[in-house]
């Protein structure tokens, strides 16, 4: 049972009240977080959104009634008090931001008791994360997570106020959406006035900003909520929220311009950090050569070297095999690891295989200049001292080769690349470097699926120099297409579109869309191209990275109020859930459960 706060209004929030207000009256209200009674005299730390107040209770203050209250007061118990603010009794707590006074209290009223929390509600929790998630709105309380819901939250209001200074339209698209089978999977919704016949939930709002574009507004931006059915990770979750935006009569340096102002803003404000203009650029093809990754962390270097000139005539079968096979030979300094001992070298052998390599070649610079290799006996000693000057290397270097095709060599030593640094510790979290992505490849081959994919979307605009070879080798052409990459993680993309209807009529050919298809999931836009459309681009950042990225955060879990875990659930709502036969009969579904799992829950 609690008590009514009639007649109570809370005059400041907990660290609102500062030493200016000592003499004064104040009302605060929030939740207990600690009380230790001394016998005659209680103490009780109280907490709302702001931090921490010490309030003070004696009975000679607040009176008998006040301080039997006082006296059984538990953690999480929501409480009101109005009080006298004074300096504070037993000397200045550095930690708080109150730590200089007190409020000495003249009345109690607790407003609702608190059973046991499952966890404290304390900064850096070490409870479980599936026991905080399932009960987030405990979570949610914690200092560090109020910490990041409100940093998220500045990051949308000046977003807002940035876009709207620069001529943005803040406008709402549909999330009940025909279903477009490109990038991934879709959530499907379905329809209870047209049986069998299903929405999909949006994965970005791309083909209506498109529209909006030939509807003549121009600039138009969105938090969208976006919804991907794709296997989750530390930065993906089935939900998220798009910064989206669209500008017409825009080429490549419009987007990459107002962007980078917008993103200068954000870190000025919310960080007091200067981010200097305008922000380095690499084309995709210099990204992957010097680091193995579209997205290159760029706290450190480390960067890949092609020895496969170097290696050329050498005997060793990996090295020969995988040039003659059409790959090449790249290698990683990693200076000062020579001594890094054997187990540790096979750990990073298996992450190597986990990336797909056959194995991982390596060699270590003794401090007497002799080299210690897993291929040394397959080298002549001038074949070796040439390689190891192409990688710079010195006494106490190891070099760590991989042998394939481009694409593996590249994802295998990317992502040895960061293994290493984080090894070593290099990924500062408060030192922030961007990169813009640019010239992306149009077109990505699926062996998979056998045929070309759009590497960003189906309406990307490919670049004019290289679109005549989109016949004769379509994988060499380049697109109007860049990303925003900070420490090592997308941040957003975007690219200039597709506005004419040849163009894109061709592009959806070359993806393997009939002429019907093509109609039937996008007849919509190439119609709308028909009647008048600008030149436009955009680009989408994902928010909720952006939040992460920002208050240092390992996981988007920690900047989302309710998030889904691995598997796509809620474990506060247990969603998804079965549902009731007769809602089901409504939308004329039946439920084929997946072999072996009779008797089983849909869900699971
Ligand atoms: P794209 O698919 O690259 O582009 O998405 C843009 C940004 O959205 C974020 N993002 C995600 N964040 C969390 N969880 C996910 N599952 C997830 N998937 C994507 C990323 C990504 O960079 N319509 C285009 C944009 C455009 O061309 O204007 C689009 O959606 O940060
Ligand atoms: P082997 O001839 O199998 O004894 O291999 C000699 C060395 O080459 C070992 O260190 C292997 O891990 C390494 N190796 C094997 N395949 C590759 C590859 N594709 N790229 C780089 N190194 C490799």
């Amino acid at each position: 049972m609690g008590e009514s706060m009639v007649g109570m209004k809370r005059s400041h929030r907990c660290t609102e009240v500062t030493a200016a207000n000592i003499g004064q009256e104040v009302t605060v209200m929030g939740w207990v977080q600690k009380s230790r009674n001394k016998g005659g005299i209680i103490f009780v730390d109280l907490r709302d959104r702001s931090g921490i107040l010490q309030l003070i209770f004696e009975e000679s203050d607040c009176g008998e009634e006040s301080f039997a209250k006082a006296e059984k007061l538990r953690s999480e118990f929501v409480i009101a008090v109005k009080g006298v603010v004074e300096a504070r009794s037993g000397g200045v707590n550095e930690n708080l931001a109150t730590g200089a006074i007190e409020v000495r209290a003249r009345q109690l009223r607790i407003l609702s008791e608190s059973e046991t929390p499952p966890f404290p509600i304390e900064e850096n929790s070490r409870t479980k994360e599936e026991l905080r998630l399932k009960y987030r709105y405990l979570d949610l309380r914690r200092p560090d997570i109020q910490r990041n819901m409100m940093t998220r939250s500045r990051i949308a209001i000046l977003t807002r106020q940035f876009l709207a200074e620069e001529g943005f339209l803040e406008i709402e698209t549909p999330t009940l959406i025909g279903s477009t089978p490109e990038g991934a999977r879709d959530y499907l919704v379905p329809s209870r006035v047209h049986p069998g016949s299903f929405y999909a939930l949006p994965q970005s709002p791309q083909l209506f900003k498109q529209l909006l574009m030939c509807s003549g507004y121009d600039r138009y931006f969105q938090l969208a909520r976006c919804y991907r059915d794709e296997d989750l990770r530390a930065d993906r979750q089935p939900e998220f929220t798009q910064i989206d935006m669209e500008l017409s009569f825009a080429d490549v340096e419009d987007v990459l311009d107002v962007n980078e102002r917008l993103l200068q803003r954000l870190f000025k404000e919310i960080l007091n950090i200067d981010i200097p203009l305008p922000i380095q650029r690499m084309t995709w093809k210099e990204a992957m050569d010097r680091f193995g990754s579209d997205k290159p962390d760029m706290r450190f270097g480390m960067e890949l070297k092609n020895v496969s000139q170097v290696v050329r005539d050498c005997e060793f079968a990996v090295f020969r095999d995988a040039l003659d096979n059409g790959g090449s030979v790249r290698g990683i300094n990693a200076e000062g690891q020579g001594g890094m001992p054997r187990k540790k070298i096979d750990a990073l052998v298996e992450l190597a295989r986990g990336f797909g390599a056959k194995g991982l070649a390596y060699a270590a610079i003794q401090e007497d200049g002799t080299v210690k290799s897993s291929f040394s006996k397959f080298m002549k000693e001038e074949e070796m001292t040439a390689l190891v000057a192409a990688m710079g290397a010195k006494a106490g270097d190891l070099l760590l080769f991989a042998a394939d095709k481009d694409k593996v060599v590249y994802d295998v030593l990317g992502n040895l690349r960061l293994e290493l640094a984080r090894q070593q510790n290099l990924l500062k979290k408060d030192d922030f470097r961007f990169l813009w992505v640019t010239e992306f490849p149009l077109l990505e081959y699926s062996e998979e699926q056998g045929r070309f994919m759009a590497m960003h979307h189906p309406f990307t605009m490919p670049m004019e120099e290289d679109w005549p070879m989109i016949d004769t080798d379509p994988g060499a052409v380049r697109a109007k297409a860049y990303d925003i990459v900070l420490n090592g993680t997308e941040l957003g993309g975007g690219s200039v579109r597709i506005h004419q209807a040849d163009i894109q009529e061709k592009m959806l050919e070359v993806l393997g869309f009939t002429a019907e298809q093509a109609q039937e999931q996008f007849g919509f836009l190439l119609k709308a191209f028909q009647y008048g459309v600008p030149p436009h681009a955009g680009l989408a950042y994902g928010l909720d990275r952006v939040a992460m990225l920002m208050v240092g955060a390992d996981s988007i879990r920690d900047v989302i109020a309710f998030p889904k875990v691995k598997d796509a659930s809620c474990l506060m709502t247990e969603a998804p859930t079965p549902v009731d036969h007769k809602q089901l009969e409504e939308l004329s579904i039946e439920i084929v459960k997946p072999e072996g799992q009779e008797g089983a829950s849909f869900s699971s």
